[in-house]
């Protein structure tokens, strides 16, 4: 009660002060346009109603650079993707302050060093790196696919089975993931995949108002999973595992040498735990559209199938007679890397946002604008993912869409189309490698579809999270094919 009390005033007095902004703001010469907002929220409930239908009208309005105010943040809006390149070189736009505020509000924790930490971490998911993660997550995968076909009261793997295509997804993906990253402890651990997952999973509902500033308090369910979250082993014990992945190691050494605690460790191991959580929603948006458009599932299998064929009329099969595929193999698939770019132009929500360090020029077709100090500015990916200009029928799956395509605005090329990784995400080829092996093994060894009726769409709620969960889980029906091999990634 004393905390709802307190967040109650301090709400009051945010309002307060917001008012007070817009009273005494006034828009400066060369400043982006300002839409008009209502005097206390600004442009917050248009926004958060459907941010890439508001941004649309808004750009119709008054052209590719606006500021919008979010109560009492101003926030300018970059639309042009040919401004991406700028953007991201501009020294003045800092990322810094905005992950700080994420593990701040929402992981209780701050990050020592950070830019430093970040910037030798993220050489652990890639080289050698990924292809040790790679050889590791496609043996656990293996494993779960033999797991999920062999319950209890059903026959053989290839009998049809039903499930929850989330809950699929979290007895083979999600269990490939947890362990490749932490490695396999104890039995007895709390800290184990499936219930990790499932106080995850409710945790993040609330994950808006917590990156906001809400207390966790005024959150009990939240709260409650959060304590389960926390119950992980102590550093010592993760660094003693010899599987533990290459960028938890790096990172538990480095924050312990800084000096920080275990609960800081903890902390950080949830926020490496939730950028990873993005492979997972992508994975289930790849599987959904494939069981929705069945031309798209014949001919990815069919490439896939001329893959393994020719592995093995070629020997690559290991002494366990599995075929051998390589991360250049699945690379060249062309129809597994346009389904894969589809899939993330279709359900990304992610916000690149920057905080403005001080005042600064910034040039916007062929214009001068001056931008403030203490503003943000962002660059929304999902209003160039939807442009019909950029994308014919930008509402509609196409699986082959990206198979040798350009893509122009304004009748300029555009170099970065799909902008699903902002620029700074150093787990992009991971996570992409990941998301493409468990789809290409997926669709190889199994038979599936959607049980009649059964359909989902993206929740529109969740705009600002880098990938956008279902409004509700769908049913599926699988089973193993028969006359198959098992896959193994090799590098
Ligand atoms: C589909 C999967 C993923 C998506 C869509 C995604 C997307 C993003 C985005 C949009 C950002 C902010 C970048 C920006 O604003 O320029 C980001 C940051 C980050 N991502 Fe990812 N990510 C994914 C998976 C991963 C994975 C698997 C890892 C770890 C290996 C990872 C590690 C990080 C880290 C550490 C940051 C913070 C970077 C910094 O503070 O400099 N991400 N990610």
């Amino acid at each position: 009660m004393v905390a709802v009390s307190i967040y109650l005033v301090a709400v009051a007095v945010l309002l307060t002060v917001a008012y007070l902004k817009t009273l005494y703001r006034r828009r400066r010469t060369n400043e982006p346009p300002i839409p008009k907002g209502h005097f206390i929220w600004g442009n917050g409930a248009d926004f958060s109603k459907h941010a890439v239908k508001y941004l649309h009208a808004t750009q119709k309005k008054l052209g590719d650079i606006f500021t919008i105010r979010l109560l009492h943040q101003h926030l300018t809006v970059v639309m042009d993707p040919h401004s991406y390149e700028a953007f991201v070189k501009e020294p003045n736009f800092d990322f810094d302050p905005i992950q700080k505020q994420v593990n701040h509000n929402v992981f209780s924790f701050a990050l020592m060093d950070s830019k430093k930490m970040l910037k030798e971490a993220g050489k652990k998911v890639r080289g050698t790196h990924l292809h040790k993660g790679m050889e590791q997550y496609s043996k656990y995968l293996n494993a779960t696919h033999i797991g999920v076909t062999s319950s209890e009261g059903f026959g053989p793997a290839t009998e049809w089975r039903t499930d929850g295509l989330r809950q699929f997804n979290s007895k083979t993906l999600f269990v490939s993931m947890f362990y490749t990253i932490f490695g396999k402890g104890k039995s007895t651990d709390v800290f184990e995949p499936l219930t990790v997952y499932k106080n995850f999973d409710l945790f993040h509902k609330y994950f808006n108002y917590l990156w906001l500033g809400m207390p966790v308090n005024l959150f009990p369910k939240a709260l409650k999973a959060l304590s389960v979250l926390c119950q992980q082993p102590g550093s010592a014990e993760l660094l003693s595992r010899d599987d533990v992945s290459e960028y938890i190691r790096f990172s538990t050494q480095f924050m312990l040498d800084h000096g920080q605690t275990e609960k800081d460790i903890i902390g950080h191991n949830l926020v490496y735990l939730h950028v990873n959580y993005n492979t997972f929603r992508m994975a289930f948006w790849a599987v959904f559209y494939l069981m929705q458009h069945k031309e798209a599932l014949n001919a990815l299998r069919e490439e896939i199938q001329e893959v393994v064929d020719t592995k093995i009329s070629n020997g690559e099969v290991n002494e366990d007679g599995e075929v051998n595929l390589t991360l250049e193999d699945i690379d060249g698939m062309a129809l597994l890397d346009s389904n894969t770019k589809e899939t993330l132009r279709m359900c990304s929500g992610v916000f690149m946002v920057r905080a403005i360090t001080a005042d600064t020029t910034f040039e916007e077709g062929g214009k001068k604008y001056n931008l403030r100090q203490g503003d943000k500015i962002a660059m929304y990916p999902p209003t160039i993912h939807q442009d019909p200009e950029i994308f014919e029928n930008p509402e509609s799956y196409k699986h082959d869409r990206f198979v040798d395509a350009k893509f122009y605005k304004y009748g300029k090329e555009i170099r970065n189309p799909v902008l699903s990784f902002g620029s700074l995400c150093p787990g992009k080829k991971y996570a992409i490698s990941q998301g493409k092996w468990f789809l290409l093994s997926l669709v190889y060894k199994f038979d599936f579809e959607l049980c009649e009726g059964e359909t989902t769409e993206l929740d529109v709620k969740y705009y600002g999270h880098e990938i956008l969960p279902p409004t509700n889980d769908v049913q599926m029906r699988y089973r193993m094919r028969e006359n198959t091999h098992t896959l193994a990634f090799t590098s």
